[in-house]
């Protein structure tokens, strides 16, 4: 009789937005395979005893292939009672837990997702930004800025989305922005549309720049912002409350390889 495989966010880093469920298997769990973006202070709640699997992957840097990541969660599963699989933020969100769920529901593996708390809220909530606002529209698009590197995407119409969607939360978008940023305004977006980018949002490395879409790729470059971070695009940026936002914690994300942007 095989275990549990449970693929849960870790949140964006602030360890106090782990989720009460997420806390509770950590503390529990006999097994831990976990990626790049998750403090020590989050791998510390696992007890002593159990096994612990890094398969992170960094742009470029596939340290581990999803395939060996998806044999490791069925072997690992075979031998213990509670598994946790710990991803970055969300683990349904650009974080490839639905192709793990899938894997070890076709070998006969229970699986369970734990949602987290997202890098793509967290980040600009802490900067007061807020995703959505009545006055800045009715849409917000979450979307992947990193499809020229993975080949295995259809790539992403940035002239469509600047006509279709009010605002947009960019994962993975740093390394292609001067190509992001042209081809949102020549989709039609206005280049004076405020925009954002945050590096290591929650945490102790959170830095950040606002600026006109037309200049953002230079901002981001002049203040050698670098990955991860997220970039929201739209007039929800001008309806940030500074004083809402929080401290980031005093906390380190862990940067296991030498980072390029992304
Ligand atoms: C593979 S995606 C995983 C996203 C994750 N599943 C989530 O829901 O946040 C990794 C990307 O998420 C973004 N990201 C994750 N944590 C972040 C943070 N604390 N601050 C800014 N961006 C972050 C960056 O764009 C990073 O390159």
């Amino acid at each position: 009789m095989s275990g549990t495989v449970f693929l849960v966010g870790a949140g964006p880093g602030d360890p106090d937005l782990l989720t009460l469920k997420a806390h509770r298997l950590l503390s529990q769990c006999d097994a831990l395979v976990y990626d790049s973006l998750v403090p020590r202070e989050v791998l510390a709640l696992v007890p002593e005893g159990a096994e612990k699997h890094f398969v992170g992957k960094r742009r470029g840097h596939h340290s581990v292939p999803q395939p060996s990541t998806n044999a490791v969660l069925v072997e690992l599963a075979h031998r213990h009672r509670c598994v946790v699989r710990l991803k970055g933020g969300d683990p349904f969100l650009f974080g490839r837990g639905g192709e793990e769920a899938a894997h070890l529901a076709r070998h006969g593996i229970a699986v369970q997702v734990v949602p987290g708390v997202t890098a793509g809220i967290a980040a600009p909530a802490y900067l007061g930004i807020p995703v959505t606002h009545r006055r800045a529209g009715s849409s917000i698009t979450f979307v992947t800025g990193h499809e020229e590197i993975d080949k295995g995407r259809p790539s992403v119409d940035w002239r469509g989305l600047a006509r279709s969607s009010d605002g947009l939360v960019i994962y993975m978008g740093l390394h292609n922005l001067p190509h992001i940023c042209a081809e949102l305004i020549a989709g039609g977006l206005d280049p004076t549309t405020p925009a954002a980018a945050v590096q290591q949002g929650t945490v102790r490395g959170q830095r950040s720049v606002i600026a006109e879409l037309a200049g953002l790729a230079q901002a981001v470059r002049q203040s050698e912002l670098s990955s991860p971070a997220i970039v929201v695009v739209g007039e929800v940026v001008n309806q940030r409350v500074a004083a809402c936002a929080p401290e980031p914690a005093a906390v380190e994300m862990p940067i296991p390889i030498p980072i390029t942007p992304g």
